[in-house]
């Protein structure tokens, strides 16, 4: 029985803090993957995996100021520090395995550590889920900004980056290339100048839905979400969920493991101390397509995988 408290710095098998702020989770050969950003060092994104949910292996530190790099568009800037050989940021990274490719594609908010003007979209690769990732570079989705960012793979394996756009002001939905290495096409631009940030997608009983946060840097605010009959459709208005700073939660990312249980992952940032930030996760419940989130302070996994909040 593993007991975990909301809020709290949770620790890998090693008794370490998982640093993967931002995050994302895949399930890949009878593994969950986390991987998320580690601002210490020379680290920028790493990989943790479990089978339960419960207990966390660290497995690498996937990209680092030292990966490799590879060209793979033309004009674009691979550098993964700056000309005073100071870091960049590498924020909300997301991972997909491609089934074509087979390979697994990460997707990640760029800025130079200096100031937010940047505002690319950064993409790497690996033929493992938790090997050292080859960095392809940053680059403006079709010229735009991007920003806060997350992405989406739909049943067929089309697959979805989403980021924010205009400043923050709008929220972009692209397509992404059959490979998932490039935007393939813009598919859709929400919410004019409603300023959502933090992005997470899933799909319940053929339904899309999008949960965001509002724009206020660390500090958290009420999170709304909205939903569609597909990523290209009409999104409907942005409802509230949770209360007025989402139980002083910002999401991370959402992991559906059924139609009945789908779990909000969320970052608790600390914003005088980015490391002591912690990590809350919390049920989704429906009422119809309602989205209800409830807080519990913790939460149990038994030897059955079973979730339990409390
Ligand atoms: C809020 C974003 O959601 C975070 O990822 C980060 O970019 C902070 N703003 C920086 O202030």
């Amino acid at each position: 029985m593993n007991l975990l408290k909301n809020g709290s710095l949770w620790k890998d098998s090693d008794g370490n803090p998982i640093h993967a702020h931002g995050g994302f989770i895949i399930y890949y050969d009878n593994f969950y993957y986390w991987y998320g950003e580690d601002r210490r060092d020379d680290y920028y994104v790493n990989c943790y995996r479990s089978k339960d949910l419960a207990n966390w292996e660290f497995r690498n530190h996937v990209l680092t100021t030292d990966s490799k790099t590879k060209h793979t568009r033309v004009r674009t800037q691979l550098s993964l520090v700056n000309g005073d050989h100071t870091k960049v940021n590498i924020e909300r990274p997301k991972v997909l395995f491609n089934p074509l490719t087979k390979k697994f594609i990460l997707w990640a908010h760029f800025e130079n550590g200096k100031d937010y003007s940047e505002a690319a979209a950064a993409i790497a690769s690996c033929d493992t889920p938790d090997g050292n990732f080859v960095y392809h570079g940053h680059m403006n989705p079709f010229g735009y900004m991007s920003r806060d960012c997350t992405l989406f793979q739909d049943d067929d394996g089309t697959a979805y980056f989403i980021s924010a756009a205009r400043d923050n002001a709008d929220l972009h939905i692209y397509r992404l290339s059959s490979d998932y290495m490039n935007v393939d096409k813009l598919v859709r631009k929400l919410w004019q100048g409603e300023y959502r940030e933090a992005p997470a997608v899933f799909k319940r009983k053929e339904r899309y839905y999008m949960v965001s946060s509002y724009c206020t840097g660390w500090a958290p605010n009420q999170g709304k979400y909205a939903t569609s009959d597909s990523m290209d459709g009409n999104w409907t208005l942005l409802e509230n969920f949770g209360d007025e700073t989402t139980y002083d939660t910002q999401p991370a990312f959402v992991l559906k493991l059924n139609e009945e249980e789908i779990l909000y992952y969320s970052d608790r940032w600390d914003a005088e101390n980015y490391i002591n930030s912690s990590y809350v996760l919390l049920p989704l419940q429906f009422e119809e397509e309602k989205l209800i989130l409830k807080y519990y302070d913790q939460y149990e996994i038994d030897d059955d995988k079973n979730i339990q909040f409390k």
